[in-house]
Parts: C-alpha cells; structure tokens; sequence
C-alpha cells in the first residue's frame, strides 16, 4: 500500500517536535508502508534537501536511543520532500494536486497541525482543488475551535467535503500506551468490571501535571489556557476511557457511541458549582528542578495583563446510575511540582473496620500514563513486623503495599509511542483511538459554561512555580473528605 503524507505546518513547532520523531520511529520500527511520501507543507523558502537538513538539524534534540543514527537518517530523509504554500491561494493547491497525482499513492493523509483558525479555509480548498477524493483522510489536531460555535463551524466545513469516516481528529492521549491498557484492563478482564462503580468507589483523581511552562508557545497558549488546551480533550477523554460502559464490540462507533453517552451524562454546572467547583490558577515566578523560573506573565509572547488560566482543577459528576454521586477530579497545570499524569480509581473503604490501617488507607488503583506507564494496585497487608507476632498483638496495624505492574520494563523498546501508533492508524484507516464530532461538540458544551463565568470574574488564582496549584484546588477537594494523592 502507498501513502502520501501532507503535512500542513510542516516546519511549526507540532511537525517537529512530535510528528517526525514519531515517524522516524514507525519507519524503524518498519511499520510504515514501503514507498510512501511525507511531504512537509509551509510558506518557507525550503528545497526538498533543505527541509531534510532542516528536521535533521531538529533530532539533534531528540532524547539519546531516539535519536537516529546519521545512516538511518539518510533512509528516512529519501521520503521526505517540502512544497511551499500559501494556505490562502487557490493556485498553491493545484501545485499540491500535481505533486500527488504524480504518485497516484493509494491513500492521501491531509494532517492540518496548523493554528485551527486555518482549518475551514484549508478544508474548503482541498474540496475546490479536487484533493477530496475517496483515498483522501484528513487530520485535525486539537483544539478544534476555540468554543462550541467555532467548533461546529469547522465541523460543519469538513462535513461538507469528506465523509465522518475520512476525518481523524485526533487526540494523542488515546494513542498513549497505558489509555489503551486502560481499555484493555477494563473491557479484556472480567476482574474490576463488577466493582467498577458507585457502590465500590468513592472517588477518581485525574491528574495531567506538567513541571514545563509555556516554552516557546506563549502566543498560542495565551490566547488558549489550560482548559481549552487540556481539560475540553485530553482530560475528559480520560473521564471517558474511565467512566464509560462497555462496547458492543471494539469497532469505532461502538467505543465512541459509549464515550459520547459518558460525555452527555456530565453534570451541567450551575452558577454554585461554577464557584465551587472549578479552581483556576496561573503559575508566578518560583522554583523548578532547583532553578528559579519566571512566573507566566513574564514569559516570552505573554501579554503582561494576561488573564489566562495555566491550571485548571475541577470536580465533575456524571448523572448515571453507574456512577452517580462520585466525584471525578480533574487538574491539569503547567510548571507544577512534577511532570507526572496519572488516574486513581479510590475504592471505599471497608464496611467494618476490624484491623488498625494507617489513616486514609483505602484500596487503590492507580493507571500511571507518564512518566512511567504501568498500573499499581494498592492493598492493605498484614505488617511483617514478627516482633509483635511473637507477642501476640492482634491489633497490629495494617500497611499499605503495592502490586506494582511497569509496562516499560516488561515491553521495554516495543511500546510504540501515541504519535506513531495514531499516524499509523490514520494510514491504516483505523479511527477507534479518535474523536468523532459528537463527542468533540459535547465536551465544548459542557466546558462552555466554564469559559463564559471566567470572562468576567476576578481572574485566576496564582500560584508559585513549582507547587500543585492554588491551594483552593486541595480545599476543593477537602471539602469531601478527600485529599490530592500527594498530601495523603
Ligand atoms: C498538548 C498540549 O496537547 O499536550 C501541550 O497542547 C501539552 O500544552 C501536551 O504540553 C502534553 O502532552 P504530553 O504527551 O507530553 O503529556
């Protein structure tokens, strides 16, 4: 099978620093199709060597057994190519259909990974240059839109230009290895099904934290913030993977038709939960990894005044018999203490208490998504204390222990990384790990309320570089009797 890869944005800050490196990787893992074309698209001055020269001079960054050898970059360099375009003239897509007829591939991939206002008008001159064709798919990268009616106007452009089954929206936290186990973990094993729900779980944590600040992205992440740029897709396609039904089967529809019934039970906020409910924060100046760090309004491209959220902490329900009454927390932030993703599923605590257990103890099973990737059950256990044993104490505490399963130690090198599994799924024509337009349009919905009450109140809470966040995030939280994994 042949492709032909155009990737719109081909010189920006996504191309780089995520899509070629994970290319790199399916090409030697030889998982790409013999023969195939990525073809880097910008308005950049760059013959096809140029632009090699270009990328290669970007892996020098990439992390040491990532990084390809000057041999294997070669290799990978012949299906590299450039075509300088214009996104706004007509004539620049007719240039791009010659470039494509003259390989005829058996499937075209289209992946937009430039600023989503570009969207509508690429999608409608990829239709008026004729690239729409039953071998065309096409990619949009998040955020798609920046509110519900945005969003819906970009979907309804593609909508009438290709078919739902052409459109990957993609949404790399469900190509990330431990998403899939979690899908695996819940719907391949007959074990947590049952316990799966309201009478046996007292609460869920989703956390995304970032040590990182905005890096070079102060423009765009300025005028996004944390919610629209983590919690609208990432975080509440966790909340799905997490809180779904099983599938019929494991086909597309089948998982996103559960997704989206997850995201439609969401409790809609009400002016009380909107105050008491959603924390948002923005990181001042502090400490990171030892070294003094400028707080947000001081990085470079930030508006001074600016009064974007860069944490985000939530308490959301989801009105259904399976789950009703249990709070899911969600936060996400830049430079927190740690970069560290992860969700825990906390059950109830025993009917009785018999044995003495240290305070909070509680079984837990915790989907570590990075920097490790793995599951750890915690249980409580008899504490091996034979001194006591001896002396008969039957009140001997109870410690917690931990069933510690780390999936890089046991697939090591085989994991493929989310890019390279989600471009490999595109190529293949597989969308089970994307995000129809339903479901997308639902988490604006329920995000919009959010957007609208921050326009006008007193703005985000700050916080120091370096911590978990404003501390109303862990008030709001206490306030059920919980607490953040960190301060149990
Ligand atoms: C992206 C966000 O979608 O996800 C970035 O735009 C964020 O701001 C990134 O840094 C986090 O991805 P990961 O895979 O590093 O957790």
């Amino acid at each position: 099978m042949s492709f032909d890869l155009v990737l719109f944005g081909g010189t920006g800050d996504l191309a780089w620093r995520k899509l070629m490196p994970a290319l790199f990787q399916a090409f030697r893992h030889g998982s790409l199709p013999e023969g195939g074309r990525i073809i880097g698209v910008a308005r950049d001055d760059l013959s096809d060597d140029q632009y090699r020269e270009l990328i290669e001079s970007r892996f020098a960054a990439v992390e040491g057994a990532k990084r390809p050898s000057p041999e294997e970059f070669k290799k990978f360099a012949s299906m590299l190519y450039f075509l300088r375009m214009d996104l706004s003239k007509p004539g620049d897509y007719a240039t791009l259909a010659d470039t494509l007829a003259s390989r005829n591939a058996d499937t075209v991939v289209m992946y937009l990974a430039t600023a989503p206002a570009l969207f509508t008008q690429v999608v409608e001159q990829i239709a008026a240059a004729d690239l729409n064709t039953p071998r065309t798919r096409i990619v949009l990268e998040k955020p798609l839109g920046h509110d519900l009616a945005s969003n819906r106007a970009i979907n309804d452009a593609v909508r009438k230009v290709l078919s739902e089954k052409q459109v990957f929206r993609i949404d790399h936290y469900l190509g990330k290895p431990s998403v899939q186990n979690l899908f695996a973990l819940r719907f391949g094993n007959a074990l947590f099904e049952p316990i799966w729900r309201r009478e046996h779980i007292a609460n869920i944590q989703i956390t995304i934290a970032e040590d990182l600040g905005v890096e070079k992205r102060g423009a765009f992440y300025d005028q996004t913030g944390a919610l629209r740029d983590m919690v609208q897709n990432h975080a509440l396609q966790l909340v799905c993977a997490i809180a779904m039904e099983p599938p019929i089967n494991a086909h597309a529809d089948a998982l996103r038709d559960e997704k989206l019934k997850v995201l439609r039970s969401l409790k809609p906020w009400t002016p009380e939960t909107l105050g008491l409910h959603a924390i948002r924060g923005q990181y001042t100046a502090g400490t990171a990894y030892g070294e003094r760090v400028h707080g947000y309004k001081d990085e470079p491209g930030i508006d001074p005044q600016s009064r974007t959220e860069t944490f985000v902490a939530l308490r959301a329900e989801i009105a259904n018999w399976r789950w009703a009454g249990v709070p899911f927390y969600i936060r996400t932030g830049k430079r927190l203490a740690s970069r560290d993703a992860r969700i825990e599923v906390n059950f109830r605590p025993t009917p009785h208490a018999i044995f003495r257990a240290p305070a909070g103890a509680v079984n837990k099973l915790v989907i570590n998504l990075q920097p490790k990737d793995g599951l750890e059950l915690h249980l409580l256990s008899q504490a091996q204390d034979n001194r006591k044993r001896i002396s008969g104490d039957a009140a001997q505490p109870l410690a917690s222990v931990q069933l510690d399963l780390d999936f890089d130690k046991r697939f090591g090198s085989e994991r493929v990384g989310a890019y390279e599994r989600l471009l490999l799924d595109v190529i293949d024509g597989r969308l089970n790990l994307f995000v129809r337009s339903d479901e997308q349009e639902e988490a604006w919905r329920w995000v919009e309320p959010l957007i609208d009450s921050w326009g006008s109140d007193g703005g985000p809470r700050p916080y120091a570089a370096g911590t978990w966040g404003p501390s109303a995030s862990s008030a709001m939280i206490a306030r059920d009797g919980f607490a953040w994994s960190e301060e149990q």
